[in-house]
């Protein structure tokens, strides 16, 4: 059993010591910038709003929330282990292989499968800057088999996914339906990381000022447009206006498209060790990142929402451009500005997702969790030749046969996982020797603190939401079922949580942090679970059967390392 939690020891001769300590705070406002806005802002916001309706602004706040706690916990972990690195690292030092090969697992997981959304919503942006310049790909190339099936038989109002499934040319019994752009911006990224390209520290300004200027355009542009009325639309569940049209679980059903946005805060922890000052300005510039963006998905949603009635942004993948379509504000300049810019910097998150895949599977091969092939260095370009392939084709296949809501809830659910892990993995570390320049996250004894706001948040929902607690454990109802269950999973564990906090007296940010994810956890269907379920059994299995055996730590244990 202790051979599962084995861990691995990281030198100080491992430590980068060679790096510069010159970030100020700023400069991890604007690397977290580069690194959170991205298809989260561009796409899944459509499918956000969508399911939500206007309402979904909450959910925004309590992604922020949940994403802020769990920056700190990552700086905590960063600052632990001397060695840059990802939270795979981490847990391989800290809880052994097991966890980190969950966590590792989890991380392919977030990096390939959030690239095939980036994919899709690349290609919907494309498309419809390819229309405006008055070129036309016929629907069935431009969009997946399974959304445009769903589409057609779900009675979706999308126009262009219907058409799809009609028009398309059959081979045999099978409709040809395909994303084509997608797959040839996956092969073009493939290859680019394939020879190797430098990541510029200037083009990664630059492409940060674009981005902002397209949001910020919208939200100037659109402004003027908005139709309040559109923010009251008639509720389906009281008949009535309100904001949150399809009550409080429509917004939380919308969780994957609304914690996509926020993926990315994650990689800041790296640059621990290249900050001024971490102590103060690592924390600093997480959480005025998270609020900047927080802020800024709240007004993108307020402008999109008085523009155009919510429903009709089912499967709509380029909702920035889409506002400004003929059938709604009709402004044709903002439609080709806006699918252009958007174009230009969705390109670079799919690189950066792309590059930093191999760059996992690399570190677990060195491990000896993953074979040794995954670590094969391309002699002239320098670069993980053999796992940059693979990340190709684990992007590229399923972009055949998947749609973007599966994929956004599969990314979503997995890294929400993943920060679970390590908020509680943070909980259980022993307390460490503080030292000067190092981040340390602040201790605040959570004993009845955290009791108190747990219990004083179910107490203030019972008497906001009474019918909603009467009914808890009616499982049967075919909407809000599912919903429930999970809310009352979620409800055990935080009591569980608040008599540990009392005995043992556990940190107060982690466990906050812990919390507000299991919270986010509630928006999954069981659908997602049972996905997620089975990639994690396949990566079980693949761990035993290979990864435990040929682990560098055992071929030492047994005196045989290479
Ligand atoms: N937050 C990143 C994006 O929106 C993943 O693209």
């Amino acid at each position: 059993m202790n051979q599962l939690f084995r861990r691995k020891r990281y030198s100080e001769s491992e430590h980068p010591s060679g790096l510069l300590r010159v970030l100020g705070v700023w400069d991890i406002v604007f690397f977290g910038i580069a690194a959170i806005i991205g298809a989260g802002s561009f796409s899944s916001l459509g499918e956000a709003v969508f399911r939500g309706g206007p309402g979904v602004i909450v959910l925004y706040i309590i992604c922020g929330f949940a994403c802020g706690f769990t920056a700190l916990c990552y700086a905590e972990f960063a600052s632990r282990i001397p060695t840059a690195g990802s939270a795979y690292t981490y847990a391989y030092a800290s809880f052994g292989e097991l966890i980190a090969w969950v966590i590792g697992w989890a991380l392919i997981m977030e990096y390939s499968f959030g690239n095939i959304y980036v994919a899709f919503s690349w290609s919907d942006y494309f498309t419809s800057f390819m229309e405006r310049i008055g070129i036309h790909i016929p629907d069935y190339l431009t969009c997946s088999y399974t959304e445009a099936k769903k589409a057609f038989f779900g009675g979706s109002t999308n126009q262009e996914l219907i058409n799809a499934w009609k028009t398309a040319p059959l081979l045999g019994n099978l409709k040809v339906i395909l994303d084509v752009p997608a797959l040839v911006i996956n092969g073009l990224i493939t290859w680019l990381c394939y020879v190797g390209v430098r990541e510029s520290k200037n083009f990664n300004n630059l492409f940060v000022l674009l981005k902002l200027f397209i949001i910020l355009l919208v939200i100037v542009v659109g402004v003027a447009y908005v139709n309040t009325g559109n923010w009251f639309p008639v509720s389906t569940v009281t008949g009535e206006p309100s904001f949150m049209p399809n009550g409080f679980s429509g917004v939380m059903s919308a969780v994957s498209g609304v914690f996509f946005a926020y993926i990315g805060f994650d990689a800041l922890s790296v640059l621990s060790e290249e900050t001024k000052n971490p102590q103060k300005n690592l924390p600093r510039g997480m959480i005025i990142s998270l609020v900047l963006c927080t802020v800024i998905y709240i007004m993108l949603t307020l402008v999109l929402t008085g523009l155009v009635d919510y429903r009709k942004f089912d499967g709509v993948g380029d909702p920035l451009a889409f506002i400004f379509e003929k059938s709604n504000t009709n402004i044709p300049w903002m439609e080709f500005v806006v699918s252009l810019g958007a174009i230009i910097a969705i390109t670079t998150v799919l690189l950066v997702f792309q590059m930093g895949q191999p760059r996992i599977w690399y570190a677990m091969s060195r491990d000896g969790l993953m074979p040794k092939k995954f670590m094969e260095i391309h002699p002239k370009n320098n670069t993980p030749s053999f796992a940059t392939i693979i990340t190709g084709v684990v992007v590229g296949i399923p972009i055949l046969f998947t749609d973007k809501s599966f994929i956004l809830d599969f990314t979503s659910i997995g890294t929400i996982f993943a920060f679970v892990l390590v908020c509680g993995g943070v909980l259980m570390l022993p307390s460490k020797e503080k030292r000067k320049g190092r981040f340390h996250l602040p201790y605040i004894n959570a004993r009845y603190i955290f009791p108190l706001l747990f219990l004083g948040g179910v107490a203030f929902f019972y008497f906001w939401q009474p019918t909603f607690f009467h009914n808890l454990m009616d499982w049967n109802d075919a909407t809000e079922g599912e919903f429930r269950i999970s809310i009352f999973f979620f409800l055990l564990i935080n009591l569980v949580l608040c008599g540990l906090a009392f005995a043992k007296k556990l940190s107060l940010i982690p466990l906050i942090g812990l919390s507000s994810c299991l919270y986010l956890l509630t928006g999954m269907s069981h659908n997602n679970w049972f996905w997620f379920a089975l990639w994690f059994g396949i990566g079980l299995i693949i761990y035993f059967s290979y990864g435990y055996r040929h682990s560098q730590l055992n071929k030492r244990q047994h005196g045989d390392a290479e």
